[in-house]
């Protein structure tokens, strides 16, 4: 059976979201999984002022634990068209695992969330998986096998490069129903190629 990671970091609870339904699909393919987030960074009067959510109830993941995973699916919402600080902060503090090779080898995938539907969410999961490739990760996306990613008849996020909710600018839309499943897909995906790559 495949342990998996999902963790993120998410300020209003897209992400967070999208990280369940991740869990979800990682399951249904049988793998052991846990959910953690990183920490938060800004100010707790700032995050109460902008309305963060701050009762969010994930554990706090160590960066030393995510060598006991066989696959890790990150989810961070797009700020300036690449991740938010709080997880690249969290990877910042890696750099003993990426000194010691332990990632290498191990399945990863990104998923993300932005305001607008043009506003970066390639560009993030692109360049998030540059810090994956610079730990050695094999990156895994989400695979055109799910269909949903092609529909022209709703506004909707998801693509090759990972699994993807648009917030709207006042943040009130919600992951639809099809971002979700895009999410479980790559987490069902995530775990099946993990579990080949753990094999003799
Ligand atoms: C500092 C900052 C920068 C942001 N940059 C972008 C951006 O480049 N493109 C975009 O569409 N949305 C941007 N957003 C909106 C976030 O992506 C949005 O709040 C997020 O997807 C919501 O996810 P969450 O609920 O998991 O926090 C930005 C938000 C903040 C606070």
């Amino acid at each position: 059976m495949a342990k998996i990671l999902v963790l993120y970091y998410s300020s209003y609870g897209h992400v967070e979201q999208m990280a369940y339904a991740a869990a979800q699909g990682a399951q249904a393919a049988g793998a052991q999984v846990d959910i953690k987030r990183v920490p938060e960074l800004v100010p707790s009067e700032i995050a109460e002022r902008s309305g963060y959510h701050l009762d969010q109830q994930a554990p706090i993941a160590k960066p030393e634990e995510l060598s006991k995973y066989d696959a890790i699916l990150f989810g961070a919402p797009t700020r300036f068209g690449m991740m938010a600080a709080q997880m690249k902060n969290f990877l910042d503090q890696c750099g003993g695992l990426w000194a010691n090779g332990e990632l290498i080898g191990k399945a990863a995938g990104v998923f993300t969330s932005s305001a607008t539907q043009h506003g970066g969410q390639e560009s993030t999961l692109l360049n998030f998986h540059t810090v994956l490739l610079h730990f050695g990760f094999v990156v895994v996306g989400l695979p055109y096998s799910f269909t949903g990613q092609m529909a022209l008849d709703q506004v909707t996020g998801c693509s090759p490069y990972g699994a993807s909710t648009i917030a709207g600018g006042d943040g009130k839309r919600q992951p639809s129903e099809l971002e979700l499943a895009g999410a479980r897909f790559q987490g069902e995906h995530l775990a099946k190629i993990a579990k080949k790559l753990s094999q003799p």
